[in-house]
């Protein structure tokens, strides 16, 4: 039984409409990190950084999946060994494809920086489905209070989730690609390294243009991820790959 890790970033998710961070026009471009993805910027100015996420929300209703998200949701369905998804993004792009699904042994999607449609209390650290906006009146549905629900996003400087679980996928698998990521951020950019120092899995990287991590990719396909990943798909199925 073989086992498929998959990294993806924001670049799987932009011909579905939703901004990348580095790319031109991208979110980091209109926004400073400081001022919006911080737990500083959310002490200082909570109202602006629920609007930033309020904003990205909202846009959830006016996109969706892919031929690259519903590709790799096919691969899921399909593969009869393990498969764990960790995606950096906080869209609920790959759910709405059919990720999930499949969930059970062998199978998971992790997004490691959080969830938009998701809310959590700043005192209880309950999480909550959250479709709407929030803003410093809104009454969390635990403490009933106001002021203490923020979006469950892991802001820059907070600690991941699931890493225990994904550094013990990477050390396990024997594919692993990264889509649409430019590698600058860490932990999701170390990944490869913590691939190759297992020994075991083949490393891909399927994105626009040569990230930073590029050179430790052992195969690299470039091209837009709705038509370079349901090709590669395409040849996993085949039993091209593994
Ligand atoms: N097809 C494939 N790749 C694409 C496409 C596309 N259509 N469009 C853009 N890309 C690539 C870009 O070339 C770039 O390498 O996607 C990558 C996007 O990089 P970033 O904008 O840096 O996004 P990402 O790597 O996901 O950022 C990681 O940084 O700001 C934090 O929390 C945020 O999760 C995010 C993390």
């Amino acid at each position: 039984m073989k086992t498929i890790v998959i990294l993806t970033g924001s670049g799987i998710s932009a011909e579905s409409g939703v901004p990348t961070f580095r790319d031109n026009g991208g979110l980091w471009c209109s926004h400073r990190i400081e001022d919006v993805a911080t737990p500083e910027a959310y002490l200082r100015n909570p109202a602006l950084v629920q609007e930033f996420y309020n904003m990205r929300r909202k846009q959830l209703k006016e996109v969706k999946p892919n031929a690259a998200h519903l590709a790799l949701a096919e691969l899921a369905a399909q593969w009869d060994g393990k498969y764990f998804l960790i995606t950096q993004n906080v869209d609920d792009l790959h759910e709405r494809a059919g990720e999930g699904k499949t969930l059970g042994d062998g199978f998971a999607l992790w997004h490691m920086h959080g969830e938009l449609r998701k809310a959590r209390c700043g005192v209880s650290e309950e999480i909550f489905p959250w479709d709407e906006n929030i803003t410093v009146e809104t009454r969390c549905p635990c403490c009933k209070k106001p002021g203490r629900l923020r979006p469950h996003i892991v802001w820059f400087g907070e600690m991941p989730l699931y890493m225990d679980r994904i550094y013990h996928a990477l050390r396990d698998c024997d594919l692993f690609l990264s889509i649409g990521t430019s590698g600058n951020v860490y932990p999701a950019a170390g990944f490869v390294h913590e691939v190759r120092a297992s020994g075991r899995g083949h490393t891909v990287e399927l994105n626009m243009e040569p990230s930073n991590g590029h050179t430790l990719f052992e195969e690299k396909i470039y091209g837009p991820a709705t038509r370079v990943v349901p090709e590669y798909v395409t040849r996993i199925l085949a039993g091209a790959i593994l």
